[in-house]
């Protein structure tokens, strides 16, 4: 019987481990939560922007850009990856950044402005790399399309 209790505690055990290996070890809430929901993306993006704008390595690409529509989407877009209650309507990232032929250079240029707004809302860096890591695994779609 002892044996068979021993047992039983191992087994929940196992599963706990299991559950905390799920959640990386933490119980952590969403990153869209961690970064402060909607409002503080909407904040980022649009300090992103500027910086974008500021930037000579890269605003000629968006000169002739919708610019409220390009936040709105990236808002939408960064919300979801970050497993926020919105949905990204825009079109695929290789299909809104074909024939551009994005350089490796003016995609760091743009990360950089990215980082810019991330640091100056103080974001930790346990959120930022979480971040940049979702929008690194998009790289491939973005550049030399
Ligand atoms: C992680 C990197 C990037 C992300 C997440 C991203 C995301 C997006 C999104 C969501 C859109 C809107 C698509 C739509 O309207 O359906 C877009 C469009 C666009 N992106 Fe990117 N992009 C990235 C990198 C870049 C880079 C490096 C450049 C150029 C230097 C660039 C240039 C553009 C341009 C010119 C548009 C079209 C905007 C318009 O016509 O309104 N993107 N991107």
């Amino acid at each position: 019987m002892t044996r068979r209790r021993t047992m039983g505690a191992l087994i929940a055990l196992a599963f706990l481990a299991a559950g905390c290996a799920g959640g990386a070890m933490t119980d952590k809430k969403p990153l869209y939560d961690r970064l402060g929901g909607r409002p503080a993306i909407q904040a980022v993006v649009d300090d992103f922007i500027a910086n974008v704008a500021g930037d000579a390595r890269i605003n000629q690409r968006f000169a002739g850009a919708n610019i409220p529509r390009l936040k709105m989407r990236l808002v939408d877009q960064i919300c979801e990856a970050a497993g926020g209650p919105c949905k990204y309507t825009g079109q695929s990232m290789k299909v809104a950044h074909a024939g551009m032929k994005i350089t490796d250079a003016e995609f760091a240029a743009l990360v950089e402005d990215l980082v810019k707004s991330l640091d100056k809302f103080k974001v930790p860096a346990q959120e930022k790399s979480e971040l940049l890591g979702a929008l690194g695994g998009m790289k491939t779609d973005i550049v030399n399309q």
